[in-house]
């Protein structure tokens, strides 16, 4: 596994890679890597010939309220765990090489980055979509991989791929979850041991409401009140962003499931904010 620091070197090596015909896969990560990533690692290690992965805190999708300097960072854990599945190339670029004196472009997608967690964290959408412009830039994958918790971004990207003409497979990946449910996440380390075992809340109520869907509840608002009232069984929980069901590509909240649905839920336990989803489908009626 080669580590590369420098966009411009990476850029050289990913084009002579593509000269000599092979497909080069791209897994961009902010590290603290967990078996949620490596599915992704995996997958892009399956479909191409070249799979890079990039680690990179991107300070421009933190706000000034969120704690960029605790994120949580394991960079000796992290490589030791993608030289073992054998990856071509880690990019390891720093803020002085992404964003240099002078930096002044930023990628935005209108409407789909205000909606579900775009109104609770302005511009982080914005940073989302710079950082991966700019990976997509360095690297120019035939394939990148994301996972479907992070749902709206997932769509985001795909909306700047379609938009910009980039001509890149974007691969959403299924969501790992713990035995009990829980979806994996860096951000899980910040949780204590009561506040992990309060988190299995969120599948729990998803599961319900998805099942509650199955039984034929179509009305969003019925489902909303399902979900807040299994929220507020768990007294960890201090604050709910969003709970409800969405279209999966505009992102706007239904008032009825028709076809499929986004069942979405971002929430606080004790300080640390955790989202998740479940995608729900009712069949439309001939
Ligand atoms: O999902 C993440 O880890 C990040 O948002 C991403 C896509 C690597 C961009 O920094």
């Amino acid at each position: 596994m080669e580590t590369i620091r420098i966009p411009r070197v990476l850029q050289d090596a990913a084009r002579t890679h593509r000269r000599q015909g092979k497909s080069v896969g791209l897994v961009p990560t902010m590290g603290a890597l967990h078996e949620g990533h490596m599915s992704l690692v995996r997958m892009a290690r399956r479909e191409n010939d070249i799979t890079v992965a990039s680690i990179y805190v991107n300070p421009k999708q933190f706000g000034p309220s969120e704690d960029l300097s605790k994120y949580p960072r394991d960079l000796e854990a992290d490589l030791a765990k993608l030289e073992k599945e054998d990856i071509n190339i880690v990019f390891l670029p720093d803020d002085s090489l992404m964003y240099p004196a002078g930096f002044s472009t930023r990628v935005e997608v209108e409407a789909l980055s205000d909606r579900l967690c775009g109104a609770f964290r302005p511009r982080h959408f914005s940073g989302v979509a710079t950082v991966v412009t700019k990976l997509f830039n360095i690297v120019s994958p035939l394939r990148a991989y994301f996972g479907q918790k992070d749902f709206q971004q997932a769509v985001i990207i795909k909306r700047i791929v379609k938009d910009l003409d980039m001509g890149i497979d974007v691969a959403v990946c299924p969501t790992i979850r713990e035995p009990d449910g829980l979806a994996m996440s860096s951000r899980n380390r910040y949780l204590s041991e009561e506040e992990r075992a309060a988190a299995t809340i969120i599948y729990r109520c998803l599961s319900e409401a998805a099942g509650a869907v199955k039984s034929g509840i179509i009305q969003v608002d019925t489902l909303k009140k399902v979900m807040r009232e299994k929220l507020m069984t768990e007294p960890l929980v201090s604050k709910v962003d969003y709970c409800s069901a969405y279209d999966p590509e505009r992102l706007e909240e239904l008032e009825q499931i028709k076809g499929e649905a986004l069942l979405a839920i971002a929430l606080t336990i004790g300080a640390t904010r955790l989202i998740d989803n479940l995608l729900v489908s009712v069949p439309s009626s001939t």
